[in-house]
């Protein structure tokens, strides 16, 4: 609304409104602010209160889908037959208890979304012994379902780090041999637990900083440069040489200056002959611009072009992105199926994992900002696991869009 109003004066509004208040704050500070002014920053509070409640209050959207007919069931994994394509989602032991019988009929594969993490298979998330009875409970369930396992993740430096590495490594006379020991055990310890039960792994998750397209300063970056991610898949390839090793990061764009980065990045480990088989995208589409199909298969060709496997490895997609749309769940599921149909099309992509089965307990919900930007309804399935219109497209752009 006050766009409409404003419209082309906006920007000028906007700014006259920002130096005033901060000339009021600045004023108010040296004591040196008339009543009147007093007046003006009391209004222009309230216009930042209103302005905050209207942007952040969570939006209801109707769903048209659920007033219709359920469509005929087409279950994911069977729209790609006995092409080994992978058709995934994440999954926490209550995911995986609750709904056996769904994840059966509807996918291929299983990712834990975070029982395989190098912190939750410690004890008590401290360096030392190991504990894998929560993983191995969802790795053994997934399988007696028949599906296959995606391992995430070995080396990550953002999350999930175990308690006293750091210390251990900062107070070690050789900090570099001490750090490359405590990633060899790990991966060596992990992929022999899991051997012949996880046939893929994700190495190294994130390299990039979220916010530039620089390496992401982090315990590992830090001791031993980039060389890291070297060690880190000579050690896993060393452990168990039968298991497809992948580096995941995240992209929000695939023509800009991450994206750009991070394609070097390969290049320079594919020149040092580093092990590595695939590259996991994980396709998270949660802020505006919604990457174009265009952009996404070009990047696909450059990757191929490095010799590397892909797979979309946590897909999800936000619904509020689409506030203002005619129906936010169409618009959802358009994006959705157009990352789907170029990741199918494409001969270099092998899978598509979503990062969550229903929109109950969607990992956004927990985390600012996200979770003050509702709703996030990033998934195939809704809160009452009724399958939402990105189902039926996802299903169609598996099948090559019949
Ligand atoms: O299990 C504890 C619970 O006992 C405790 O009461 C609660 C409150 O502190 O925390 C629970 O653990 C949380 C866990 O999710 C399970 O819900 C952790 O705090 C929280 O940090 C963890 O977040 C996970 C995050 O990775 C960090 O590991 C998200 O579920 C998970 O979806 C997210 O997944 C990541 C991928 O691994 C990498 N790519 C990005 C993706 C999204 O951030």
């Amino acid at each position: 609304m006050v766009t409409q109003i404003l419209g082309p004066i906006l920007p000028i509004a906007i700014c006259v409104f920002v130096v005033t208040l901060l000339a009021l704050i600045v004023l108010a500070v040296l004591r040196r602010a008339r009543a009147v002014w007093w007046l003006v920053l009391v209004a222009e509070a309230g216009v930042i209160v209103l302005i905050g409640r209207q942007w952040f209050a969570p939006r209801e959207y109707p769903r048209l889908y659920a007033a219709q007919p359920v469509p005929a069931p087409r279950p994911l994994a069977a729209q790609v037959g006995g092409s080994g394509f992978r058709v995934g989602v994440a999954v926490s032991e209550p995911v995986l208890e609750r709904h056996a019988d769904l994840l059966r009929a509807e996918f291929n594969s299983v990712t834990p979304e975070n029982a395989t993490k190098w912190r939750r298979l410690l004890k008590d998330g401290r360096l030392g012994d190991y504990d894998f009875v929560q993983a191995d409970r969802i790795v053994d369930g997934a399988r007696a379902l028949g599906l296959q396992v995606r391992g995430h993740v070995l080396v990550w430096g953002h999350l999930e780090i175990p308690d006293g590495l750091e210390e251990t490594v900062g107070s070690a006379a050789d900090p570099a041999g001490t750090l490359r020991e405590a990633m060899r055990h790990h991966i060596r310890a992990t992929l022999e637990h899991f051997r012949g039960r996880i046939g893929q792994w994700d190495v190294v998750n994130e390299p990039l900083s979220w916010t530039s397209a620089k390496m992401h300063d982090n315990i590992f970056q830090r001791t031993l440069g980039t060389d890291y991610i070297d060690h880190a898949f000579r050690c896993a390839k060393e452990a168990d040489p039968s298991v497809a090793l992948y580096l995941n990061e995240q992209l929000w764009e695939y023509d800009g200056a991450r994206s750009k980065q991070f394609l070097q990045l390969l290049a320079d480990l594919k020149r040092r002959g580093v092990p590595i088989d695939g590259i996991g995208l994980q396709g998270h589409i949660n802020m505006l611009p919604v990457p174009s199909a265009a952009a996404l298969r070009a990047y696909l060709d450059q990757i191929a072009a490095l010799g590397f496997s892909v797979e979309f490895t946590e897909v999800d997609c936000r619904l509020r992105m689409f506030d203002g749309a005619a129906d936010p769940y169409t618009a959802q599921a358009e994006a959705v199926a157009d990352l789907v149909s170029v990741a199918r099309a494409h001969p270099a992509c092998h899978g598509v994992t979503f990062w969550g089965l229903s929109d109950r307990g969607n990992w956004y919900d927990e985390l600012p900002p996200f979770s003050l930007l509702r709703p996030n309804d990033p998934y195939l399935w809704d809160d009452a696991m009724r399958p939402k219109p990105v189902h039926a497209a996802v299903a169609r752009a598996l099948g090559g869009g019949r």
